[in-house]
């Protein structure tokens, strides 16, 4: 088995019932992003034979153009405030400034090396990648190029796309989306952010960090409306500090080039300009033409609709990642292709929690949450919900990075922990003993006990389910 260009004209092959085709599988994936590489490198790992068809680069969106990448540029803008604000810590440095095409050679390495090795775990497994644009032409058939392969199972995985707004049409210059963020050669002198969601504060972090001047522009009430309204509060408080200007409550209405960048229109007709516009108003389902609709697969606005074993309503045909209507989290992906290689195998898996699945806003400070934030929880469970938050200005390591923030807990009265929502810069690695505390259905009770490292973050965690069991320790009485 190894890498196979669509239509080359390799040996044919009898599948039986008497068609020719150029490949059978028992999983034939269409997507190689993170969750179709995760469910081949599952599936072969069970012994099962895997087709993965791939039109771009094995890693898709999340290793090339989303996850990594934007992590190492907010690692770079991590540095740059660590040089901006060394005397803060009696170190004398001063940041001169930021090369772009060394900030990229770095982000770049990242991907590279993390792909080559991607590139060869597929490989060592026996998985048969196909380079091609697939298309799903039967039940269980897609066609690459001129080439036509089946599988007994059929797993759809195409991932998604920078949406933008209709009339708004990005381009790649002055008006852009992330994958052409990515590409900067420059920092720009000031930029537009549209859309206050994860991308949006993301991208306003790095390029506050690297001196550009940011404006962002929100329709909803809040920055991150997805998060806890208190997450929300703390990153606005934390990006007003840092003069990241940012506007809520305030759609956008149109867009002007002008000789020096864009002029954008909002509700209300104020008007603002800068060199770039970024669009971050979502990410939308990549299925158009694929053939998805024809073969009778149910779908919903461009989304494959899929039930909690990630089956769609064709017999035989699954569907994972940012195409399933819910979080589009690369880690989900990864877990649904896990999920489903397992099914396929027989091993009856246990259904993905949606709300278990772990968020991270990895800008300065960092919004970290799993489980229920509290207004679904008080919807839920009306007043049996109880919360504390623990200000991590009561914790050393917090006070020793210098980061502000907070831990707060969602609880439900005698019974288990419902949500777990952190502010603050490194908070994101903190979510791991979150989810497991979240995933176990732990009560306060169970965790208060348990030794917490001093001095690190983590403490901050539990002295919130101090707090929780009634025993708050570092807290005035
Ligand atoms: P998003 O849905 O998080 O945010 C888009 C924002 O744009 C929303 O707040 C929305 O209200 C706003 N918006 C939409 N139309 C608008 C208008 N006309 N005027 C003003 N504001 C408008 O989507 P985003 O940030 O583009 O991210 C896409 C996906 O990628 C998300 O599902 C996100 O979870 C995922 N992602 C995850 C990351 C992470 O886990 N760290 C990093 C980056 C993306």
């Amino acid at each position: 088995m190894g890498r196979r260009k669509a239509g080359c004209g390799h040996a044919h092959e009898k599948c039986k019932d008497g068609r020719v085709t150029d490949g059978d599988f028992d999983v034939l994936i269409l997507g190689a992003g993170s969750g179709g590489y995760a469910c081949a490198l599952r599936a072969a790992q069970l012994g099962l034979t895997v087709g993965l068809v791939e039109k771009g680069n094995l890693g898709g969106t999340c290793l090339h153009v989303g996850c990594i990448p934007t992590k190492a540029l907010l690692h770079a803008a991590e540095v740059a405030d660590a040089a901006r604000d060394a005397s803060k810590f009696g170190v004398s440095a001063t940041l001169e400034g930021i090369d772009m095409a060394g900030v990229n050679a770095y982000k770049d390495g990242v991907v590279s090396r993390l792909f080559k090795g991607l590139t060869g775990l597929v490989k060592s497994r026996g998985i048969t990648v196909i380079e091609g644009e697939g298309r799903l032409t039967g039940p269980r058939t897609v066609t690459v190029g001129g080439a036509t392969y089946t599988g007994k199972s059929v797993v759809l995985a195409s991932g998604s796309y920078s949406r933008s707004l209709p009339g708004l049409e990005l381009d790649g210059e002055r008006v852009i989306s992330s994958e052409h963020a990515l590409r900067l050669d420059r920092v720009p002198s000031s930029v537009i952010v549209l859309g206050g969601g994860v991308i949006g504060c993301e991208f306003a972090s790095v390029w506050a960090s690297f001196g550009a001047q940011v404006t962002i522009l929100e329709a909803l009430p809040r920055l991150v409306a997805a998060e806890d309204e208190a997450s929300s509060k703390a990153l606005e408080r934390a990006f007003r500090k840092r003069k990241i200007d940012f506007r809520t409550a305030t759609p956008f209405q149109s867009v002007k080039t002008t000789d020096t960048g864009v002029a954008v229109t909002v509700e209300g007709g104020d008007i603002i300009e800068a060199e770039l516009l970024l669009v971050a108003v979502g990410r939308g389902p990549l299925t158009d033409g694929l053939g998805y609709e024809e073969q009778g697969v149910a779908m919903e606005r461009g989304f494959v609709l899929a039930d909690e074993r990630c089956r769609t309503n064709v017999e035989g045909v699954f569907a994972v990642g940012d195409i399933v209507p819910g979080l589009q989290l690369a880690h989900r992906g990864f877990q649904q292709g896990i999920f489903v290689a397992e099914e396929i195998a027989g091993l009856d898996p246990k259904p993905i929690d949606e709300a278990g699945i772990p968020r991270v806003t990895y800008s300065h400070p960092e919004i970290a949450s799993v489980g229920l934030d509290e207004a679904k929880a008080r919807e839920a469970y009306g007043d049996r919900v109880t919360t504390v938050t623990y200000d991590l200005g009561g914790n050393g390591k917090s006070q020793i990075l210098q980061t502000s923030g907070f831990v707060k807990l969602v609880g439900l009265e005698d019974g288990p922990v419902l949500g777990v929502h952190m502010v603050g810069d490194r908070v994101g690695e903190l979510i791991g003993e979150a989810q497991l505390i979240y995933s176990w259905e732990a009560h306060a009770d169970d965790v208060a006990p348990l030794v917490h490292a001093h001095p690190t973050q983590n403490e901050a965690l539990g002295e919130a389910h101090l707090a929780l069991a009634g025993k708050a320790l570092h807290a005035h009485s």
